[in-house]
């Protein structure tokens, strides 16, 4: 029948739809301002994604700047410490493209790309390095429940107050481990900051 036919494909395409953001990433551009297609703007922000994705593969961070002012635009790209330097320059590729999709002209976004891992792609016309960034969050849930939800979460503060201090004590500000107090469940943690910030910073800002 072709009505159900229709409505088979309506639901495919929202499927894939979701798959597609699922796979390629979230961003946020919602308070930034807009450049002229022809600005030098845009031309500065395809240099400075060019740069990101060669600088930041060897060391799983990259911090740039390109243009002059009032066309000068500041990024920094992050990749979860576990990649792979290719699986890093991928994601971050994707994640700049992920940004012309989303937030086509603007000045600024942040993109968290799940894309052969976990990366941060970030731009502004104003300088932001060095400065903790307390208005952009994601929170990825997994669906299952824990068994036993109170001791659940005195196990995962008290492994986030771990890795937070033990990840700002070194320059790749970053730490992974894995809890198990007697008769509670056992829990796996990372904490990873950007490394524009000092090691305080990244404390403070992993235990707010
Ligand atoms: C950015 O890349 C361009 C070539 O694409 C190069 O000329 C320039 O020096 C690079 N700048 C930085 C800051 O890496
Ligand atoms: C998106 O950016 C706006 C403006 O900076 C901020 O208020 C908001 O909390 C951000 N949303 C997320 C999900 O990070
Ligand atoms: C981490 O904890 C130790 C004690 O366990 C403390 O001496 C140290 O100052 C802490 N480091 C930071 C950066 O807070």
């Amino acid at each position: 029948m072709s009505c159900s036919r229709i409505v088979l494909l309506f639901v495919c395409q929202l499927t894939l739809a979701f798959l597609v953001q699922k796979a390629f990433g979230v961003s946020n551009c919602s308070n930034s301002e807009s450049f002229a297609a022809n600005d030098p703007y845009g031309a500065n922000l395809m240099e400075l994604f060019s740069n990101l994705s060669t600088q930041t593969p060897p060391t799983l961070f990259g911090q740039a700047s390109v243009g002059q002012p009032p066309d000068q635009v500041y990024g920094l790209a992050l990749c979860a410490a576990y990649m792979s330097s290719s699986n890093c320059q991928t994601c971050v590729e994707q994640a700049a493209s992920e940004s012309q999709n989303s937030c086509p002209n603007k000045k600024s976004a942040i993109v968290w790309s799940n894309w052969y891992g976990d990366c941060i792609l970030k731009y502004s016309d104003v300088e932001f390095f060095g400065q903790v960034d307390t208005q952009n969050k994601i929170i990825y849930q997994n669906p299952n429940t824990a068994g036993n939800p109170v001791a659940f979460a005195i196990q995962t503060s008290g492994l986030l107050l771990q890795l937070s201090n033990q990840s700002s004590a070194i320059p790749a500000l970053y730490a992974a481990g894995e809890l198990q107090v007697y008769g509670l469940q056992k829990v796996y943690g990372m904490a990873q900051c950007t490394r524009d910030l000092a090691g305080s910073d990244c404390e403070r800002r992993l235990l707010d």
